[in-house]
């Protein structure tokens, strides 16, 4: 029922013009009887409750944004592989924006995409598991796309494509792009073919192999990433000791 280049994602498109969160919406949906397809995407021009991780509250000017979730059924990954949906959606993302921001662009970990020290988007995964396997993944997304005013206290943390590039971007367009993107790493996922994705991920980390301030356990500690675990713990060498491994509660980052 659209244009997209893509074979599955985003081809069922349900656009709604406001809703309390996508990802609620789309759980809600998958709990009907009648089973929505792989691919489905849930895109709100107003979302006004908006989930982020950790309880935290996602907030998007209506109609200026990208605020979407994406239903997948990854039955082929295994639970302690989850993390490779983070990767795979903070690579597709990263791909997709370097073609507008060519400079700066990062992930931080787990899946915050960051131009410079400003968050430009987010990720809020929710997969529901079934014995070993994943059998639902709902992938919420938010960018900040063409809102140029942000509230005064979050202005030196966030930023949107619009504020970098004084011009706005089509919606529509960035979304197919994205849906492109998910659907193409997903599929060499799926076959087996996606082995580097660790690699890639890794080097688009946010501060990979930079000095910088941590806190943990109630200290500040200085240290360098060094690169993920296999199950996608934060790998961090504190300057004067051995590789710690921080799960996502775990270590702060602190702003310097
Ligand atoms: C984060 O950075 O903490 C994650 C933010 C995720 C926001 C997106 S917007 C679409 C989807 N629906 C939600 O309620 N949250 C995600």
């Amino acid at each position: 029922n659209n244009t997209f280049s893509t074979l599955f994602v985003g081809q069922n498109l349900i656009k709604l013009s406001a809703v309390d969160s996508t990802n609620n919406y789309l759980k809600k949906l998958t709990s009907n009887s009648e089973p929505l397809p792989e691919g489905t995407v849930i895109m709100a021009e107003h979302q006004f409750a908006g989930r982020g991780q950790l309880d935290n509250v996602w907030h998007a000017a209506p109609g200026k944004n990208l605020t979407f979730s994406l239903l997948l059924r990854p039955n082929f990954l295994a639970v302690e592989k989850q993390f490779a949906l983070n990767m795979l959606v903070s690579v597709a993302l990263s791909n997709v924006l370097l073609k507008y921001l060519p400079v700066g662009l990062s992930v931080k970990w787990p899946n915050d995409i960051y131009v410079g020290d400003k968050k430009i988007g987010g990720v809020l995964i929710e997969n529901i598991l079934v014995g070993s396997k994943i059998k639902q993944s709902i992938i919420g997304i938010g960018l900040n796309i063409n809102q140029s005013d942000f509230a005064d206290d979050l202005n030196d943390r966030i930023t949107s494509i619009s504020q970098i590039l004084q011009q706005d971007v089509n919606l529509m367009v960035l979304l197919n792009e994205i849906c492109t993107q998910i659907e193409q790493l997903y599929l060499k996922m799926k076959a087996g073919t996606g082995t580097t994705l660790q690699d890639l991920y890794v080097s688009k980390l946010y501060r990979l192999n930079k000095l910088a301030k941590y806190s943990a356990k109630g200290q500040i500690f200085e240290g360098t990433i060094e690169g993920i675990s296999p199950e996608g713990l934060l790998r961090i060498k504190p300057l004067d000791g051995h590789i710690v491994e921080f799960g996502f509660k775990e270590v702060a980052f602190i702003q310097q």
